[in-house]
């Protein structure tokens, strides 16, 4: 890999231990994936997890005197104001240290998933390093910035630097289509979307271009397709043409070439496709948890509007970033929300054991197929069905 003399410095350490150590990975990567050169980035989003491998490892490299050239956003972690009284105090003193690391080393504290919506908006072409698979994936399909699909470690060493390995998403030749989607289903809310998301194992490999779909498609159901893809697959960047940044049309989704293969999702593959991922439930609902990836304005006033004629009877957990929550304080959607069952909890992920491991072996329900994959891992349940849905049942307290 070629280096200019600045980057050769910084391997070789004269800019410190710390940045000779972010260049090591990234001259790694690079070497992995054949790039030729590292090249600048404008914008950084680090996938902070706040669990022990995250710590570990951006703890190494302040330790080592590392700063961000070019200082990124954060993931969620868990809210120390909201879970401060109810998690242990090694949880507790975990989540500050994780703050006071990534807060010495330079990052902009947004504890935010969805930072392509106001804190962090890359713009058309921008080069930049994103780790958050909704994020990545938003960012290179709906703006049209270019990223490849960093971890966490990767695009902390990105920001440290200012500088990332030039291969994949970044190319020009990879971003165009291969698979063409014909969508024949009809689809209705974001939820719907995310479902098509699941259908990443019949999509295959490649870039996929949905065809048939409306132009007025909300970002809401955007985000949810880009993450769901992202559960279901590997999916770096879509193309639906009309609508996202790159493709006007077939001809440049797919820069003229024919596609690799033709899939068709009709209704029943998605019906299906819901069922095997959360076959039915019947019973009691204990809880429902709404918000991954965090919750935005429009849909907090969904949620408000489901619940305006009857409140929940079980709580509604719902993740939103500190901007939203703020905004909905301040014009009293906040309030409505808490008056009829519903918490806004900011900062925080669900992939947090040591906040929601009290829910294992109690049915829940979630509006998330992303959030109910992340918190099986922590032994819960949860069924996953569209946003009215989910509010009926908590409204009912059981299915129904
Ligand atoms: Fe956000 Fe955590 Fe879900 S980072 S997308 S709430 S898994």
């Amino acid at each position: 890999m070629e280096l200019t003399a600045y980057q050769q410095e910084m391997l070789d350490g004269v800019w410190g231990k710390g940045k000779s150590m972010a260049m090591q990975v990234l001259v790694g990567i690079g070497k992995c994936f054949d790039a030729p050169r590292l090249v600048p980035i404008t914008r950084a989003h680090v996938s902070l997890s706040a669990q022990e491998a995250d710590l570990w490892f951006s703890g190494k490299l302040l330790a080592a005197g590392a700063s961000c050239a070019v200082p990124p956003t954060v993931n969620p972690g868990y809210s120390l104001d909201y879970f401060g009284g109810q998690i242990s105090e090694a949880a507790v003193e975990n989540m500050r240290q994780v703050d006071r690391t990534y807060r010495q080393l330079g990052a902009r504290m947004t504890y935010s998933c969805t930072p392509y919506l106001g804190d962090n908006v890359p713009k058309f072409g921008e080069i930049v390093a994103f780790s958050e698979t909704n994020a990545t994936i938003f960012v290179n399909s709906v703006l049209g910035a270019r990223t490849n699909r960093e971890s966490a470690a990767s695009a902390l060493c990105a920001a440290v630097t200012g500088f990332t390995p030039e291969y994949g998403m970044l190319l020009e030749k990879n971003r165009f289509a291969t698979v063409a989607v014909e969508v024949q289903a009809t689809l209705r809310s974001d939820f719907d979307y995310a479902v098509l998301g699941l259908m990443g194992k019949k999509i295959g490999k490649g870039v996929p271009a949905f065809l048939g779909l409306p132009r007025d498609i909300s970002t809401e159901a955007l985000i949810a397709l880009g993450t769901q893809l992202n559960v279901s697959g590997s999916f770096d960047l879509f193309h639906i043409p009309g609508v996202t940044a790159e493709v006007r049309d077939m001809q440049d989704a797919f820069g003229g070439r024919e596609p690799q293969r033709r899939v068709v999702i009709t209704d029943e593959d998605l019906a299906k496709a819901l069922e095997a991922f959360s076959p039915s439930p019947s019973g009691s609902i204990e809880y429902c948890i709404l918000g991954c990836p965090h919750y935005t304005f429009s849909q907090l006033e969904e949620v408000a509007g489901l619940l305006a004629q009857k409140a929940s009877r079980i709580p509604i957990y719902i993740l939103t970033s500190s901007t939203v929550k703020a905004r909905a304080r301040e014009c009293g959607l906040e309030q409505h929300l808490l008056e009829r069952g519903a918490q806004l909890i900011p900062d925080t992920c669900v992939d947090e054991a040591c906040c929601w491991g009290y829910l294992a072996g109690r049915p829940g329900v979630t509006d998330s197929p992303k959030g109910a994959y992340y918190m099986e891992t922590s032994g819960i349940q949860l069924a996953v069905r569209d946003r009215s849905t989910c509010i009926r049942w908590a409204q009912n307290g059981r299915v129904c």
